[in-house]
């Protein structure tokens, strides 16, 4: 029996690294058995930050689909699509445009941030496309009318819009047309990256998921530690020390024995740093694999997602009547 419907989107940013794996992918394969489930990689969304160039948007979607599919999302389970292929997100975003305040956009906070934040790196961010943001996020959800969506915290203003959105249309039009969408955070761990800073591609400090073997022994090796602990046998602090961090979250069953040793003197960082990429390679070892495999088949990424469209499609046609019916758009 299906909980509900879950809507749930990422851009195609050519960015996905570990941090984004544990944040939500991780969360979406648990989802994919108790949901019916629509996720899409955001392309249009991608549009609305890298306007000016797009010459890697059709890799970054195929690398995204690669990314998804190696971790375990299922093709058969869950519908998966490209969101640029379903022109009823386009359609929806346009109709749900006409009747949403301009403050209530103005007032979503990362929007001041990111314009801030991508102002200053030269790019206009005053654009017609990057307001409207969240009401193309609302019309994905809504299309579906999705009653859950996976997103991480910095999603919480979104989701509160597209409410928002839901109880607007649904007044105006005098019809209960859509539920209202709820949240569904995950107990996500959050990984920083190897400085300690949250990961982040901007930062330089990120994990790629998809890492080879030496790829990962290299990045792991770059991990800052307690820098007061300068032979092997000074006695170590775990608690301001990335390697540690790491190892809690995916050497449950060594990480309190490290600890201990740590703290006494009795493992030096090389070694700790040693067990931890022997672990996650161990963990991850399938993934690499199955990402591999895939990389090598293009054309079958391709018919997952065409399979996915269509079947998206079914439901956006048959919604969109009724949302347009709602609205005497005939
Ligand atoms: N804004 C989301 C993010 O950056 C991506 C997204 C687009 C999304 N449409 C969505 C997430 C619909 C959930 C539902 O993470």
């Amino acid at each position: 029996m299906s909980k509900g419907r879950i809507f749930s989107g990422m851009q195609p940013s050519g960015r996905f690294h570990l941090g984004n794996y544990m944040g939500a992918l991780e969360n979406w394969i648990k989802l994919q058995n108790d949901y019916e489930c629509f996720f899409s990689i955001v392309d249009l969304h991608a549009l609305t930050s890298s306007y000016d160039d797009t010459s890697k948007l059709q890799d970054n979607i195929m690398e995204m689909a690669i990314d998804w599919l190696s971790a375990g999302l299922d093709p058969e389970k869950n519908v998966i699509f490209v969101q640029s292929h379903v022109k009823e997100h386009a359609e929806l975003a346009l109709l749900l445009g006409m009747s949403t305040p301009l403050s209530w956009l103005e007032r979503v906070p990362t929007y001041k941030d990111k314009i801030a934040n991508l102002g200053s790196q030269g790019k206009d961010m005053y654009t017609y496309g990057f307001l409207g943001y969240p009401v193309l996020m609302a019309a994905d959800i809504m299309l579906y009318k999705a009653t859950c969506v996976p997103v991480g915290e910095d999603q919480t203003a979104h989701l509160e819009l597209t409410r928002e959105i839901v109880r607007r249309f649904n007044y105006l039009y005098k019809k209960d047309v859509f539920p209202e969408p709820e949240a569904v955070y995950s107990k996500a761990k959050v990984l920083p990256g190897i400085d300690g800073r949250k990961m982040s591609k901007s930062y330089g400090n990120t994990i790629p998921f998809g890492a080879s073997p030496e790829e990962m022994m290299e990045r792991i090796r770059m991990m800052t530690t307690d820098p007061a602990r300068i032979k092997k046998d000074d006695p170590g602090n775990p608690d301001i020390c990335i390697v540690y961090a790491f190892q809690k979250v995916f050497n449950t069953e060594e990480v309190v024995d490290i600890e201990a040793k740590c703290r006494a003197g009795e493992i030096g960082c090389v070694q700790c740093k040693k067990i931890l990429a022997e672990k996650m390679n161990y963990m991850l070892a399938d993934i690499h694999t199955k990402r591999e495999e895939l990389k090598q088949k293009p054309g079958y990424i391709k018919e997952v997602l065409e399979f996915g469209a269509q079947r998206a499609q079914v439901e956006a046609s048959k919604n969109m009547v009724e949302i347009k019916e709602a609205m005497n758009v005939l």
